[in-house]
């Protein structure tokens, strides 16, 4: 599939670099194409091609969007995504490692408002970006799992493709209110590694009798 990211740091370079590894088309979409974060992944992924965000979701089937989430609103606003899933990567964070819209409403139903024609769906917010880079555990006999929501069923199986691609097993936590508990497990995982030193590469996993 063309695969279009809003977002190539951390995130957004680790998921795109390992979907282009299995088979997938890149599009970096911004519109600063020679902005250092787009040269840095260029130079890293030279197979990374690189256009205008309009652009860039016009030719894509399915757009991710990892920039910081205080950047969304502006960015989203004027963009037409053209009825395609738009995978919301992204992590309202506040003070001292709070919620960023207070625990009131989740990003992912905030991104849904401000964006014309798009299906969204909360994924790879649960964790750091190490674990997007290298999702393999090897010494386990369950794979990490991956949460995800959303409001369209084909939407949430297309992604849940996509996670296979990576590693991961898909659990689907249901509509995209959903994300609002996503996110405070997000303050969870941060607050156990960037604050209390527990290992950057632990993930969670779904077992079930
Ligand atoms: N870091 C993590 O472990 C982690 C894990 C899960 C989710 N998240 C979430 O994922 C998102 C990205 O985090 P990150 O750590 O990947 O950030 P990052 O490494 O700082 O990368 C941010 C990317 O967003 C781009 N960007 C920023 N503002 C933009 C704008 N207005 N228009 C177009 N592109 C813009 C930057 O491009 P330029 O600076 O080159 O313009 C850069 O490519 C955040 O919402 C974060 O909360 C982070």
């Amino acid at each position: 599939m063309k695969l279009a990211f809003i977002g190539i740091g951390k995130v957004g370079f680790a998921l795109a670099n390992n979907f282009q590894q299995s088979g997938h088309d890149i599009f970096i979409a911004h519109d600063d194409v020679t902005s250092n974060s787009v040269l840095r992944a260029q130079e890293r992924n030279p197979l990374f091609q690189a256009f205008p965000i309009q652009e860039a979701i016009t030719m894509a089937d399915i757009i991710f969007l990892a920039i910081p989430f205080n950047s969304t609103e502006l960015l989203l606003k004027p963009l037409d995504f053209g009825n395609k899933i738009l995978v919301d990567c992204t992590n309202p964070v506040g003070a001292g490692i709070s919620h960023g819209l207070g625990s009131k409403v989740s990003g992912a139903e905030k991104i849904q408002e401000w964006t014309f024609n798009a299906k969204v769906v909360k994924s790879y917010t649960i964790y750091g970006f190490e674990n997007l880079e290298n999702p393999v555990f090897p010494n386990y006999g369950v794979k990490p799992v991956m949460l995800i929501s959303g409001n369209d069923e084909n939407s949430k199986a297309v992604v849940r493709t996509l996670n296979s691609d990576l590693g991961f097993e898909t659990l689907d936590v249901g509509d995209l209110s959903q994300s609002l508990h996503l996110e405070h497990m997000t303050l969870l995982w941060v607050k156990m590694v960037r604050a209390n030193g527990h290992h950057p590469n632990f993930t969670w996993a779904y077992l079930e009798r």
